[in-house]
């Protein structure tokens, strides 16, 4: 979800009132999902490296995150979606917003139609780092250690692999995303800043997605 201050500074807004008009985005995008019938959306909220930014909008990012669950959840809960998390839970992140987490996850867990996957303090690498500890921690044996064992180690072992990788606001870069889920993701870039996508922008994502030819490594079948 990425663009935020650019759209807030266009505007001559701050950039916390970017994050701020994010909120309509994703609810209209979730929505948009539901009627496509996507049953898997996986949204970046707060990386890793995110902690880097002046203390005041770290700040407002985690107080805005715990405002909106508390504020939405009920709904999201009511349109049959099940949140849920993926990222490290450190000592950085509020205790209060853990709860809140904790809670929504709770809350809409029986949910099926749409799992919205909330990356938040989420790195790739930083994921990949814990599974490797899982592992050595478990005593896995080296010499048997394939792919899935790795997939099981990850945050949330129930996610498919991603088929569509949308990144807003004309960046081309990865930025630690998914990076083990992603490896045959169909890759679309859109310079619309984060604030201002709305589902008609995911359908066109999902046309451009459909348009492509998975290969897989293999040959065109
Ligand atoms: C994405 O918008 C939101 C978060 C990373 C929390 P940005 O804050 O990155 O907005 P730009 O990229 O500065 O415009
Ligand atoms: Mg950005």
């Amino acid at each position: 979800m990425d663009g935020n201050g650019r759209w807030a500074q266009e505007r001559g807004l701050k950039r916390t009132e970017g994050h701020a008009a994010g909120e309509a985005a994703l609810f209209d995008v979730v929505e948009g999902a539901l009627e496509l019938g996507i049953s898997w959306l996986t949204v970046y909220a707060f990386s890793t490296e995110n902690w880097r930014r002046p203390g005041d909008e770290v700040r407002f990012l985690m107080r805005f995150n715990e405002s909106l669950l508390v504020r939405r959840r009920d709904e999201l809960n009511e349109m049959g979606v099940r949140i849920r998390f993926i990222g490290r839970r450190d000592w950085r992140v509020p205790k209060r917003l853990l709860r809140r987490m904790d809670e929504s996850v709770a809350l809409t867990a029986a949910n099926r139609k749409l799992t919205l996957t909330i990356a938040f303090n989420y790195g790739s690498r930083a994921e990949l780092v814990d599974a490797v500890k899982a592992l050595l921690l478990e005593g896995a044996d080296p010499g048997t250690i394939d792919e899935a064992d790795i997939a099981k180690r990850l945050y949330d072992p129930e996610m498919p692999d991603v088929d569509l990788w949308v990144r807003t606001s004309g960046e081309h870069r990865i930025s630690n995303y998914l990076l083990w889920q992603s490896a045959y993701a169909e890759m679309v870039f859109v310079d619309t800043f984060w604030p201002a996508f709305r589902r008609d922008d995911l359908a066109g994502a999902v046309a451009e997605y459909q348009r492509r030819d998975r290969r897989f490594g293999g040959l065109k079948g």
